[in-house]
């Protein structure tokens, strides 16, 4: 069992006050991680407030430079970090590996991103009112962030807030989730040795209660959330604040008439967006809508893929299936799985859950009330329904609370343009399954999704502001 400080104004702190850090497999205590009060919170807070100035003159050169050394620093630690993944959110060594590549990515994106050109020059001579004006812009950044982090990608999650906050020139203090503390003080570790101003960064685990200001304190410019719904009651809170939510989704894909690629590739491609990562991921396939034509096929290829899949221990490189997060979150998941079947569902595959360790399952003929179908499972589950009509299944789609992104598999264009005309989704995926994400591009959601994009670049738009130049020229 390690011990691990928190980070507060960029200083390792160990305390009395710990936080057990759980291996999600075996149950057994693996960490023991510093937990702050809500004065730590205050103090990493005015220590930001405090480093505003020194990080907003700090040259992009130097910008670069402390990305750049944490991208060499991640890709030295790389078998660690994928380890500590694996034990503290029981992600498959293969998905665990996976998120270590894309933290790596999402840093150097921001390297590269820091350097582009900033600024306009304005053509303002609009009207003779404007003779003799010439105007600039340039971007400055927003002051301090605060940041609230989710516990399924410990690590790239805390890449795209903390990355593009450097890039920016903005301090920030990060509360990582209480069960995953883990990915973001390995990543704390490495900025402590980065030479950034004093006072830059704080990462502190701290309960909701203690994270209140993070949310309400005037002096915070922007809060970044991902997780779930309560999002939305932060929002409400957040007063003045900018606020960017990622809040997930109950994501669907379509598989058209003619998908465009052949059947072994198409399960291929929905067994891993379905139940990568148990299926914990905002983006996972929760909803398939199978062509007719198609469905008495696909249904017992998918059967049999599913039956296939290996549950276990997280760390042997061959287990597709890991723990889910928690006890209580694995029993919600098979509650909702009893709920659609009282509701007149059929489980093609259903296995016996055990504490935190729940079976992949494939239902059909779920109702459209039941939670499976209108809420977001978070869980290796996937529910298929067959369509006759491709503007049907688009209504199908739509027919959520919430919109992430939107996968199609067609070879038809208009019915692939239609889909990203008609779908209510912050992105649509022509080719593949709903669940990529190539962390260069903008990525968030509508209805209740949220609000806001991430994505390297347009987090570094949200965590600037415009500044205008106007000049007389007499
Ligand atoms: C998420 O689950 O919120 C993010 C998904 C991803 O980055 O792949």
């Amino acid at each position: 069992m390690k011990r691990l400080p928190f980070y507060l104004a960029g200083s390792p702190v160990h305390s009395e006050h710990t936080l057990e850090v759980l291996d999600k497999y075996t149950g057994r205590v693996a960490w023991k991680v510093a937990f702050g009060k809500r004065a730590d919170v205050l103090a990493a807070i005015r220590a930001a407030e405090r480093a505003k100035p020194a990080m907003a003159a700090l040259p992009v050169h130097e910008r670069q430079r402390v990305l750049q050394h944490c991208v060499s620093a991640f890709e030295s630690k790389q078998d660690a970090l994928a380890q500590a993944l694996c034990v503290e959110a029981g992600k498959p060594i293969k998905d665990a590996k996976g998120e270590v590549a894309r933290l790596i990515d999402t840093f150097r994106v921001a390297a590269s991103e820091v350097m582009r050109e900033q600024g306009d020059v304005l053509s303002l001579a609009i009207s003779p009112r404007a003779d003799g004006l010439r105007g600039f812009t340039k971007r400055v950044p927003i002051g301090v962030c605060s940041f609230i982090t989710p516990f399924n990608f410990p690590l790239n999650l805390v890449a795209h807030k903390v990355a593009p906050a450097i890039a920016a020139g903005c301090p920030f203090v990060l509360k990582p989730a209480a069960n995953t503390p883990v990915g973001a003080l390995i990543i704390a570790e490495v900025l402590a040795g980065a030479g950034l101003p004093e006072g830059a960064f704080s990462v502190l685990p701290c309960s909701n209660d203690d994270a209140a200001p993070l949310v309400e304190d005037d002096r915070i410019a922007l809060l970044s959330f991902t997780g779930g719904l309560v999002g939305w009651d932060l929002k409400a809170k957040a007063g003045r604040k900018k606020v960017t939510l990622e809040l997930g989704g109950n994501a669907a894909c379509i598989v058209d008439a003619d998908p465009g690629c052949d059947l072994g590739t198409l399960v291929e491609r929905i067994v891993f967006g379905a139940y990568y990562q148990s299926g914990q991921s905002c983006i996972s396939v929760q909803r398939l809508y199978i062509h007719e034509s198609l469905y008495p096929q696909l249904k017992t290829r998918l059967i049999k893929a599913v039956r296939a899949l290996k549950s276990g221990n997280p760390i042997h490189p061959k287990t597709d299936i890991g723990p889910i997060i928690d006890i209580p979150a694995a029993k919600r998941i098979d509650e909702w799985m009893d709920e659609a079947e009282a509701l007149g569902g059929k489980a093609l595959v259903r296995g016996v859950r055990r504490g935190n360790r729940l079976p992949p399952a494939l239902f059909e003929q779920v109702p459209p009330n039941a939670k499976l179908q209108t809420e977001e499972v978070f869980g290796p589950v996937l529910v298929i329904e067959p369509f006759s009509r491709f503007d049907s299944a688009l209504k199908r789609v739509n027919a959520s609370r919430f919109g992430l992104q939107a996968g199609v598999f067609t070879a038809n264009l208009s019915h692939a343009m239609r889909a990203w005309d008609i779908l209510e989704v912050g992105g649509v995926v022509i080719g593949d399954v709903p669940s990529i994400r190539v962390d260069a591009m903008p990525y968030g959601g509508v209805k209740d999704s949220g609000i806001g994009r991430e994505g390297v670049r347009y987090a570094i738009e949200d965590m600037s502001e415009t500044r205008l130049l106007l000049l007389k020229d007499r």
